[in-house]
This record gives C-alpha cells, structure tokens and sequence, in this order.
C-alpha cells in the first residue's frame, strides 16, 4: 500500500485536532487512503455469533460516528469497523476545544460528548450496507428524560442494518450515562432493550454492551451477572478513562474528558481480563484501549479477547498500522503454536 499518511501525517497533526480528524475521515470516505495487500491470513480468522470476522482488528467507535465511511474503513484492512456512537435525535455535543492530543502520551482527551447526526441521518446513510462485519453504537440524546427509550429506539432504527448493536454506557461525556452500568439501572434497561430485540426478525442482531475502565471489582461482578442473566451476547471493554495517570507529560493532561491511547492500554487490559474471569470465559469479549502494535492486540487476545479495536493510535501512526498490527499478530500466534486465533483467548487468565 502506498503510505500516503506518511506525507499527510505530520500535516494533519500541526492542524487542530477535530480539523485534522474531518479532513482524515473525508479522505478516508474519497478513497484517498490507499489499499491494503491481498486477504487476510486466515489463521486471523474469528468465528463468532454465527459470523466469520476475516480478521480481529477492529475500528472502535468514535472515529466514524456519523457512518460517513464505514466501507472504505473496512477496506483499510479492518476485520470489524464500528460506527457511532449514534443518538435518537441529531445533538451538536459539547461546545468549545473538545478534542486534545497528548502527543508526549501518544494518548488523547476527548470530551466530544456525543455530537451526532441522530438515527434517520445515519440510517440512510447506512441503507447501502458496506461489505464486511459492521458494528453500530447507540447512543442516547443529553436531554433525553429516558435512556431506556433512547436506546430501545436505536435497537429498532438499526436492528436489521448491523452485524452487532453496541448499548454504549462508558462515555464520560453525558451526564448520568455510566451511572446506567449499575446492577439495578443496568437491569431495568436491558428489560427495555429486550422487549425491543424480541420485535426484530430472530432477535436481531448480537447485542454488546461498551464497559468503562474505572470500574470497581464490585462493579465489574455487577455488570458480569447482569449481562451473563439477560442474554446479552458480549461486552466490550473498554472505552476511554476518566483517571490520568501520573505519568501523563503531555500540558494537555489537564482536560476534562475521557483519555485514550497507549496510558490505557494497562488498566483496560486487566478489566478486561477480570471480566473474563467473572464471566468464566463464556462471555465474548471485545479487548479496546491503547492497542499500537501486534504485541499488544495479542496481550488482549491472551488476557481474554475474542476480538479487538482501536482509535487513538491510528492518529499517530496512521493506517498502515492496521496490516503491521495483522502481520505481527498472525507470527506471534504461529511462533506460539496456536493453530488459529480462538485457541489463543484468555491463555493468560485463570478463570
Ligand atoms: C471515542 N470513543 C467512543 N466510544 C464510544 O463508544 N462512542 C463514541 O462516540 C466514542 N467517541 C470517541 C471519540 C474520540 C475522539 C475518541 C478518541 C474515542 C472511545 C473509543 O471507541 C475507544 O473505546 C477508546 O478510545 C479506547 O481505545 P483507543 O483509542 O485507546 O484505541
């Protein structure tokens, strides 16, 4: 693949961040991005929920939130890409500065706060269906009196459109939204989005809830037993984090907002691999946060992931990072003796 991001890198990074975003996904959705080499090496293959993913690196939500480019993400080499997160009505999210590399940190903070085109825009957009797993994040409106009913109208609005509906409960951007990851509000909401799931042809689509890296133990059994009793089909974890580790260098470690990128990869690795214990290994995980090489999407895979996504490091490194990351991966787990990909998951856990 030509690696046009090696010119346009440096360019797009002098510029401010949300800029340098819009014009990196509009090159993106024109095709300018280039073309990976050949398929995927099929020891990368994932069969899961009765779908084949080609390969286990994912897009993860938040960098095409209106489904602007979902196929030509796809066609970066990406074996899921996820679009969203989506709320019912269109909402301009937070005013002012909202996104802030920490170029010292390879990290970001982002405080976004769901802006977002609502479901009708997004649903037509999504109408010609890109090819290959595609994954939608629902949101819900900050003015909205009932996120039951935000997140019940995203299962129907796009229930027949995705391979798997995320219920996203981590952002920390909407005030009283990770409050709903508690055992009784989480309960009562998944009542509601399964009255809607029961609506769609087969039950729809398998249903993920998106998990916060700062959760407690306590918090984390909570949500464990929940999801495992109401037939929710997986957890992703995690998104960004409200804590800001000491070793942040960057002058913007300061911001208000969720952090992403490699001061992440720690703590949402080891929630991770707590879920997998707490789920016994039967709950399909899907390993996010600050994943920059092969190395570290396989510590995932090892800790307890049957799949994973990033975001933060495509800024810094672009998107030939997506085939360095499969090639790397697919060595490690021939160098390991692994046949294919699943004989890999939660090796490093006891569960
Ligand atoms: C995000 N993320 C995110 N997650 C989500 O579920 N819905 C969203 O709308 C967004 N929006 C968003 C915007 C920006 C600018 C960033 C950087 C991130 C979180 C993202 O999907 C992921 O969980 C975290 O960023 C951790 O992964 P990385 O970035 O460390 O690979």
């Amino acid at each position: 693949m030509i690696d046009l991001y090696r010119l346009a890198g440096p360019v797009l990074r002098s510029l401010p961040p949300e800029l340098a975003h819009r014009l990196a996904l509009r090159a993106l959705a024109l095709g300018l991005a280039g073309r990976p080499p050949g398929v995927d090496d099929p020891i990368l293959a994932v069969d899961l929920w009765g779908k084949r993913f080609p390969n286990p690196v994912g897009l993860a939500a938040g960098f095409d939130k209106h489904g602007e480019a979902p196929a030509q993400a796809l066609a970066l080499g990406f074996g899921l890409a996820e679009v969203g997160s989506v709320t019912p009505r269109p909402q301009s999210g937070t005013q002012g500065p909202r996104l802030f590399r920490l170029t010292e940190d390879n990290a970001v903070i982002n405080r976004m706060g769901f802006n977002s085109e609502g479901h009708a825009a997004v649903a037509a957009r999504l109408a010609r269906r890109p090819k290959g797993m595609l994954g939608i994040n629902l949101g819900r409106n900050k003015d909205s009196a009932d996120a039951g009913l935000d997140f019940a109208a995203g299962v129907r609005a796009f229930g027949t459109m995705a391979d798997y509906l995320v219920v996203n409960l981590s952002s920390p951007n909407t005030p009283g939204l990770r409050a709903l990851q508690g055992k009784a509000p989480l309960e009562a909401l998944l009542g509601r989005i399964n009255e809607a799931r029961a609506m769609l042809p087969n039950d729809g689509p398998p249903l993920l809830v998106k998990i916060a890296p700062d959760l407690v133990d306590d918090e984390l059994a909570d949500i464990a037993a929940v999801t495992m009793a109401m037939r929710v089909d997986g957890l992703i974890v995690s998104n960004t984090t409200i804590a800001r580790p000491d070793t942040l260098r960057s002058p913007h470690k300061g911001e208000g907002g969720g952090l992403s990128g490699a001061p992440l990869f720690v703590p949402s690795t080891r929630v991770l691999a707590r879920m997998f214990v707490l789920t016994e290994g039967k709950m399909p995980l899907i390993g996010c946060g600050g994943i920059a090489s092969g190395e570290q999407a396989y510590a995932k895979i090892r800790a307890g992931a049957s799949l994973v996504q990033l975001y933060t490091a495509l800024v810094y490194d672009g998107p030939a990072l997506v085939t360095r990351i499969k090639r790397d991966l697919a060595a490690l787990l021939r160098r390991d003796g692994f046949a294919k990909l699943s004989d890999a998951v939660g090796v490093d856990t006891k569960v």
